[in-house]
């Protein structure tokens, strides 16, 4: 069905485009010193990470490769669904391989111990996760992670590759979004 508006009501900006960018900057540094001397391997979770993981890896600066799987937890919905499904596969054996785990936003934590259990059996060298938001107050799976950007407050929000229903996902701040409201 063809779309005049955007789904939802966009609400107040909480993290701005800048800001973003200069935390963005400092995760890649802190990659860059990690990784010193290795070749890792990002892999963008789509599609909401494709933006973050673009910034990410270009800000780490590091011999490297970048990669993108695709899961699927929401559905067309605001509201998890609790089922996680892989919908696009790596196109790269991952096998003895540094791999860093680009993801946008950790919820339940349930996309992540999804990634954490099915990466695992592909044995890479090392796995780690790096997450542009984190929902503290939401987590019902615990999971590690060894980057953070953002502790957010239990809002739904858009932008920098963050949708609802596939909008939003192009702004550059990252903003609330009342998904009930009419446009
Ligand atoms: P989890 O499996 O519950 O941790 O959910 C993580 C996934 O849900 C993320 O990869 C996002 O795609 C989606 N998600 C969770 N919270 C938000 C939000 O506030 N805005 C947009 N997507 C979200
Ligand atoms: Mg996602």
């Amino acid at each position: 069905m063809e779309r005049r508006e955007p789904p939802g009501r966009l609400g107040r900006v909480l993290i701005a485009g800048q800001e973003v960018a200069t935390r963005v900057a400092d995760l890649g540094l802190v990659i860059r010193r990690d990784y010193a001397g290795r070749f890792p391997l990002f892999v963008g979770v789509l599609k909401g990470a494709f933006v973050f993981a673009a910034d990410l890896f270009r800000a780490a600066a590091l011999p490297s490769n970048l990669d993108f799987m695709g899961v699927s937890s929401y559905g067309g919905s605001a509201r998890p669904s609790g089922i996680v499904r892989l919908t696009a596969d790596l196109s790269v054996s991952i096998e003895g391989r540094d791999v860093i785990i680009v993801e946008d936003i950790i919820d339940t934590g349930r996309t992540i111990a999804y990634l954490r259990r099915n990466l695992a059996t592909r044995h890479p060298r090392s796995l780690a996760f790096c997450v542009l938001l984190d929902k503290v107050a939401r987590r019902e799976v615990e999971v590690a992670v060894d980057y953070v950007g953002f502790a957010i407050p239990d809002e739904f929000v858009v932008g920098y590759g963050l949708d609802h229903d596939g909008y939003y996902r192009n702004l550059r701040d990252v903003a609330v979004l009342d998904p009930s409201a009419p446009a």
